[in-house]
């Protein structure tokens, strides 16, 4: 069932979206070569616990940590660790879910650590291109769908595929609420519900470099590539309005993303 929210519920969503995008900030600052993913996780927790916030994530079908931090060949849902240091070259997928009066806001960035080869640059600069591809079509009169085909063009035209197996999602009084937004073209027999107003979503798309394939690691957490490419992943929160979509975890003053 989708829920349409009130200009007044997505303003609260928008507070939530803030916390969420301070997260993100706070996490890429810090991120240097010999952090480790457990210190951008309190670092995570410090600004929840500031704003009095609570994550969307932690608890989670029992998921142990504030954020997810994937590295290289992990797509999504890589668990921070003390043990898990980054190093000059690698990248990392910092997602973060924050919970304010009981609205949620949910998004992501991959960060370079130190400096990485062209190719990684390149999968970091087009997975957030398609998502800002993915927003400009989030317009009340298109479908869910018109999403997806815009991710998956931006994706594909650099050689790259879009992960199929998680997809983005409805969000508000819930993190994960429906619709489901694929970031490819829509597959007959599956819903593509229009977009209307007061819609709130979550678009992310994952974009690899090798193959789409995935697999889960041992820890029931864990998706990394099956072909163990590189993959990126960039998320926003939005809510379609009459004015066109607003991305509610874009950082302070900011309506778009950068
Ligand atoms: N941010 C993820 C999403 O977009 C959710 C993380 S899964 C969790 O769906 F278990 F960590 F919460
Ligand atoms: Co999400």
């Amino acid at each position: 069932m989708i829920t349409l929210k009130t200009p007044a519920q997505s303003a609260k969503m928008r507070e939530a979206g803030l916390v969420v995008a301070e997260m993100l900030e706070a996490c890429r600052a810090a991120t240097h070569p010999g952090v480790t993913t457990a210190e951008l996780d309190r670092i995570a927790a410090d600004v929840l616990r500031r704003h009095g916030a609570k994550s969307s994530f932690l608890g989670y079908h029992g998921y142990p940590a504030t954020i997810c931090t994937s590295v290289n060949d992990e797509i999504v849902h890589g668990i921070p660790s003390p043990k898990r240091k980054l190093r000059e070259g690698d990248i990392v997928g910092i997602d973060a879910g924050a919970i304010v009066d009981g609205w949620h806001a949910d998004a992501a960035i991959t960060v370079p650590v130190g400096r990485v080869s062209g190719a990684v640059a390149d999968l970091m600069r087009v997975t957030e291109e398609a998502l800002r591809a993915g927003i400009a079509k989030a317009v009340i009169g298109n479908r869910i769908g018109d999403i997806g085909t815009a991710v998956q063009e931006v994706a594909e035209r650099s050689g790259y595929s879009v992960v199929r197996n998680y997809v983005g999602h409805g969000i508000g009084r819930a993190m994960h609420e429906d619709p489901q937004i694929p970031n490819y073209r829509p597959v007959r027999g599956q819903p593509n519900p229009p977009i209307s107003e007061g819609l709130c979503i979550a678009i992310e798309p994952m974009v690899n470099i090798g193959g789409p394939g995935t697999r889960t690691l041992d820890d029931g957490w864990t998706v990394v590539t099956a072909d163990q490419s590189i993959s990126a992943h960039f998320e926003h929160s939005l809510a379609c309005t009459p004015a066109g979509p607003v991305v509610l975890t874009a950082p302070v003053g900011a309506a778009v993303p950068a």
